[in-house]
This record gives structure tokens, sequence and C-alpha cells, in this order.
């Protein structure tokens, strides 16, 4: 594997991004501190030198921008498996966070560069909370995420879950490139749901509505039932769960 090692950078993500175009599909760029750890909608990512595991992982699918979405489920699947695989039962809540005992110890940041509606490049960002401890996160913070080491009262060997997470990575995402095949993936993204049969929130850009997630579909999309009995599938937004 073609994998870039840095102590400290500003975001894996941006270092992905500056060698994407010079380097092959599954090239990963991994640092054991970010200084500018980028999360979703502009949000900062928390990435404390020597805790977590932040990396990103180079890929060139020959496909238009629309199947990026089915990049990121790929992703939690194969985090939420490396999981299982060293004991910790781990929930998706669709379509970019891991969830282990009710809060978050991972999330997904996918980027892409796309020319005449076919991706170039993606960047596809995970960070997780491996051995941070609930000192390390912001008032703010605490109530929401944790780190697996918070969560099972000891450290947890950084290399074994990360050689884990690539290799199921890799298991899910040769089918999806070569035969457009994530059915292992939707039936992982089922099994693993921490949304399935919830009542939920959703945010797509300015528009919020509520309703109950009930399945997810062979696209990946969550399809949901709306409090006025329509029923839609989604592609996707921020899914929160109420109450
Ligand atoms: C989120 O849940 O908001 C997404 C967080 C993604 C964080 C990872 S850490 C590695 C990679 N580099 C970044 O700057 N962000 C992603």
């Amino acid at each position: 594997r073609n994998i870039y090692y840095f102590d400290t950078v500003d975001s894996t993500n941006i270092k992905a991004k500056e060698l994407a175009m010079e380097v092959e599909e599954g090239t990963v760029v991994i640092a054991e501190e970010q200084t500018k750890g980028k999360g979703r909608l502009g949000r900062d990512w928390l990435s404390p030198k020597g805790k977590g595991i932040w990396m990103s992982i180079v890929l060139k699918p020959q496909l238009p921008p629309s199947e990026v979405a089915k990049l990121t489920l790929i992703g939690a699947a194969a985090v939420s498996k490396a999981l299982e695989e060293i004991g910790i039962e781990s929930y998706i809540k669709w379509p970019n966070d891991i969830i282990v005992q009710g809060k978050k110890i991972c999330g997904i940041l996918t980027e892409m560069s796309c020319e005449l509606n076919m991706i170039n490049y993606v960047i596809m960002g995970i960070g997780i909370n491996v051995n941070l401890e609930n000192k390390d996160f912001s008032k703010e913070l605490v109530d929401k995420a944790t780190s697996l080491k918070e969560i099972i009262g000891h450290s947890v060997d950084r290399k074994k879950l990360l050689g884990a997470i690539l290799n199921h990575f890799e298991d899910l995402y040769i089918p999806f490139k070569n035969a457009g095949d994530i059915s292992k993936v939707i039936n992982i993204s089922k099994e693993k749901s921490i949304l399935i049969g919830k009542k939920i929130r959703i945010i797509q850009g300015e528009t919020e509505r509520t309703g109950k997630a009930l399945d997810i579909d062979e696209e990946g999309r969550l399809i949901v039932e709306y409090e006025d009995g329509t029923v839609d599938s989604i592609f996707s937004g921020e899914v929160s769960i109420r109450g």
C-alpha cells in the first residue's frame, strides 16, 4: 500500500488533495496530529497528537459525481466492521457517523473533484477518536463525543484498527468500483443502522423536516416517512434522532 505518514499536518484531506493527481488510487494520507482538522458543515475536527486515526484515502472511481454518496457508506461500513473485529459494537448514523454507546466516535468527510460530469478523484477523510480522554474534549463536545478508550477503559491499538479498516474498505470498495455492487455495504448499513425505526429530524440546506426512518434502499438512500404520511428517499442530509 501507498501510505504517506506525517507527524503533523493542517488536515489530511488538504494534504491528500494536494497529492491526489499524482498518486495512485488507494493512497492513504495519515497523520499523528492535525492542526486544522476539518469536519462537515465547516466545523473543526479535534485531532490531538497520537490519540486518534486521522486519515484520508484517495479514490479514483470512473463514475459520475452522483455516485459519491455511496463511497461514504462504504467508509462507514468498513469502520463499523473493523470495530466489530476488535470486539466493539457500533452503529452507523446514516450516512457518515459511527456511534458507540450513544456517542459519536468517528466522522467521515468525503470531498471530490469532478470534470465533465465525471469524478477526477475523491478524498475520503476518516477521523476516529481512539485514545482521547474526556479532558481532551471541549465542554460543548463532551456530551456528544467520546473515544474508544473512554468507552472500553483502556487504550486501543491504532495500527491494528487501521489495518482492519483498510482491509474491510478494500473488500467493500473493489466490487463497487468494478461492478457497481454495493449489496454487502447496504446489508451492513441496515444491520448497523441507528436510525431505522426511529423518529428523526432531517436538515437539508435551509429546510428541516421531521419523520420516521423506514429503511435504506439498494442505492443507499434513506427512506423516510414524513409526518404528513408521504414517503421519500433521500441521498444526503444531516439527520438527528428525536427523543
Ligand atoms: C464530521 O463528522 O464532521 C467529519 C469529520 C472528518 C474528520 C476527518 S479526520 C481526517 C480527515 N482530515 C480532516 O481534516 N477531516 C477528516
